[in-house]
């Protein structure tokens, strides 16, 4: 059984082909990197999977389960989180609190233990702010818990999203460029986040532009091309294609 696995993929806008009859499947544990020029069709992919976008046709299967057709909620609670290119976030709560609600459809209280105000829910509600604070210290917001994500940097507040992510105890995260825009040092954290992440044995699906991130954090990569897949290998096989190395030309340096 594949982790997860896309079969002949299609997403159509109009007369556009975003996403053209594209299969690939991820690996358990692994870091898939999704890569391709500009409008090649990465995000529609991921889109796609998360059940964002409806699908013209083909399928998506996770775990031996069609996901194709559920609604994003339903994929979110069978283990599939996601960040986006335009980073959500919460601009009215705190970062812990952005955590927290993250993680609201987790709670096993129930509603007498709301009305009751119960042990039960104090014990549960300082878990859960634990729980969160963890996030925020593995993806380097320790400190930050108490600040609105408008003052955070541009870098701090990706990985607020991601910590949102993982909040909910994903079984695959899909990433769609987490280190768009970043400085250097913002860069090197959120490499040194995958990274870490990666060693916790999480299966990650990364769409990424900046190739010196996806040589350094990914185990296979999935080369797109107008909507369709154009090579799949590891870093070092799909950077020696000519076909890969003609559909960045001129566009990006490999
Ligand atoms: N909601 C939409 N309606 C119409 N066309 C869309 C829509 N979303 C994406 N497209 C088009 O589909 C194609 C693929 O877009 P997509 O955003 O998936 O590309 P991408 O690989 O993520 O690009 P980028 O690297 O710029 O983020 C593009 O031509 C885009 O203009
Ligand atoms: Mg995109």
């Amino acid at each position: 059984m594949s982790f997860l696995k896309l079969n002949n993929l299609t997403r159509r806008f109009g007369g556009l082909v975003a996403v053209n009859d594209l299969s690939f499947e991820i690996a358990e544990g692994k870091v898939t990197g999704l890569i391709g020029p500009n409008g090649s069709g990465k995000s529609t992919t991921i889109n796609l999977i998360s059940g964002v976008l409806p699908v013209t046709s083909g399928s998506v299967e996770f775990m031996g389960h069609r996901i194709t057709g559920k609604s994003p909620h339903a994929i979110s609670r069978m283990g599939i989180a996601r960040t986006y290119q335009q980073i959500r976030v919460f601009e009215s709560l705190t970062a812990l609190e952005n955590v927290q609600v993250a993680r609201a459809g987790m709670y096993r209280s129930g509603l007498a233990d709301v009305l009751l105000n119960t042990g039960k829910l104090k014990r549960e509600e300082s878990r859960e702010r634990d729980k969160a604070r963890e996030l925020l210290e593995l993806v380097g917001l320790g400190k930050k818990g108490d600040e609105m994500p408008r003052n955070l940097p541009y870098g701090f507040r990706r990985c607020l999203e991601i910590a949102r992510a993982l909040a909910l105890e994903p079984k695959l995260l899909l990433l769609d460029e987490p280190a768009a825009g970043m400085n250097r040092d913002e860069f090197m954290a959120v490499t040194d986040l995958i990274l870490r992440l990666r060693k916790t044995g999480l299966s990650v699906l990364l769409v990424e532009h900046t190739m010196e991130f996806v040589e350094t954090c990914v185990d296979h990569v999935v080369v797109l091309n107008f909507g369709q897949k154009l090579a799949e290998g590891t870093f070092h096989q799909i950077e020696q294609d000519p076909r890969v190395i003609e559909a960045y030309l001129g566009k990006e340096e490999l």
